[in-house]
């Protein structure tokens, strides 16, 4: 075993087969590739166990196994209980489902606050609930910068506030916010506060019980996991949330109450391989071993965390340089840490050329809003061309930074 200060991007690089194509992959704020510890256990679970769950007989107590597997450790890998979390299809799904199962809380004038920054997936399942005649207030950016106006919360929060729906980072501007303090405003406002994870958690730790949020979501397949995401609720809020399942399905089954139809269960089997990886990773790294995978976790984002930045400021140094070059958000708020995702235009050049000229080069990357529509219209940017993203994983090496930044000074 090794101890490294550094993370061995060689080690990372080869858990992933898809990194071999020769393309240098930084389209990952969209969606990462997956390791090949994942592909195994979902492949296990396909071909030994591709039952109904919860039966008596072997095959089924094996499924039923690797399901609650998968969900104990993702729930250990926000800090959160088993019983705390449901696996849904998507973010959008799970912040879609949530909204109706607290749509019975809400009465008519009771506020709802959203932003201008997210993405459209914790917004539009938000407003949709204006129909019941719940006020909707929009929380919104700084139109040079993208950045959230921080002071207006104050403004928006009143006594009729019931819930705060904000992103813990941008997956444009690329800003992480200072949910902490963010919550305990909003908690001091008698609200509640519901967080979409999915831009952060692929490179920082999430800690839901440090954050004390009341509802936190995230999708694995951002950080090299299966299509899934995964909705956090403090276990009072979520008992209490309404049914949208079954009208047998009780109030105390969180899971299937909030999940009409039931997980994905290779997927859900197939989230044991996520911590094979990032265990593989920590193993790999470090020579004590703590028995709780959170904390086996925050070591290696700590690791992450570190090898991104490093990658994102040798690229922001390059693009500054660029004449006419304009970089989004990454105006860095109270908490001080920006993702490794740049998003940038240039003035007088398309967007869509820029990037068809960088896929020739075999760069995988791409433009346009990536449904935070609402920021790319508040900054004047139409969908269409909208902004490039760079969107760096932790597999990224500088190998890829120095083919990237080569492509970019042909192209630009
Ligand atoms: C910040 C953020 N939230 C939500 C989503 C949507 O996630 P899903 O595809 O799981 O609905 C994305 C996807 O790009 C995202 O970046």
């Amino acid at each position: 075993m090794m101890v490294k200060a550094v993370l061995d991007t060689a080690f990372v690089r080869a858990q992933f087969a898809p990194l071999a194509d020769g393309w240098v992959f930084v389209e990952n704020a969209g969606g990462t590739y997956v390791p090949r510890q994942v592909v195994d256990r979902v492949q296990e679970y396909m071909s030994q166990t591709q039952v109904q769950p919860n039966w008596g007989f072997a095959s089924s107590e094996r499924a039923t196994e690797r399901i609650r597997h998968g969900k104990q450790l993702m729930a250990e890998f926000i800090n959160a209980e088993p019983d705390e979390i449901v696996f849904g299809p998507s973010t959008t799904m799970n912040v879609y489902l949530l909204a109706q199962a607290i749509r019975p809380w809400l009465k008519q004038g009771d506020e709802i606050i959203v932003t201008e920054q997210d993405h459209e997936a914790n917004v539009g399942a938000w407003r949709r609930l204006a129909e019941f005649g719940v006020v909707i207030k929009e929380w919104q950016v700084d139109r040079a910068t993208g950045a959230l106006r921080y002071e207006m919360l104050d403004e928006l929060l009143s006594d009729k506030t019931r819930l705060v729906a904000f992103t813990h980072c941008s997956n444009v501007c690329s800003i992480v916010h200072d949910a902490a303090a963010l919550v305990r405003k909003i908690h001091d406002a008698g609200a509640l506060a519901f967080i979409d994870g999915t831009a952060y958690a692929p490179h920082f730790s999430v800690d839901v019980k440090a954050l004390d949020v009341d509802f936190y979501v995230c999708s694995l397949y951002k950080f090299c996991g299966p299509h899934q995401s995964i909705l956090y609720g403090k276990r009072d809020l979520l008992r209490k949330a309404a049914n949208q399942n079954h009208h047998f399905i009780t109030d105390d089954n969180i899971s299937y109450k909030l999940l009409p139809g039931g997980p994905n269960h290779e997927f859900a089997a197939g989230a044991v391989g996520v911590a094979d990886y990032y265990d593989a990773l920590h193993d790999h790294h470090f020579k004590t071993r703590e028995n709780n995978f959170h904390a086996r976790l925050t070591k290696v984002y700590g690791l992450i965390a570190a090898h991104e930045e490093r990658l994102a400021a040798r690229l922001t140094a390059y693009l500054n340089t660029v004449p006419g070059i304009q970089i989004i958000g990454r105006v860095p708020s109270s908490d001080g840490r920006l993702a490794p995702v740049i998003g940038f235009r240039v003035a007088g050049r398309s967007s869509a050329e820029i990037v068809r000229e960088l896929n020739k080069r075999q760069i995988a990357i791409g433009h346009g809003d990536f449904w935070a529509a609402r920021v790319i219209k508040a900054m004047g940017m139409t969908a269409e061309e909208g902004v490039i993203r760079i969107g760096f994983a932790h597999y990224n090496d500088d190998a890829d930074a120095d083919r990237l930044i080569a492509a970019l000074k042909e192209v630009l």
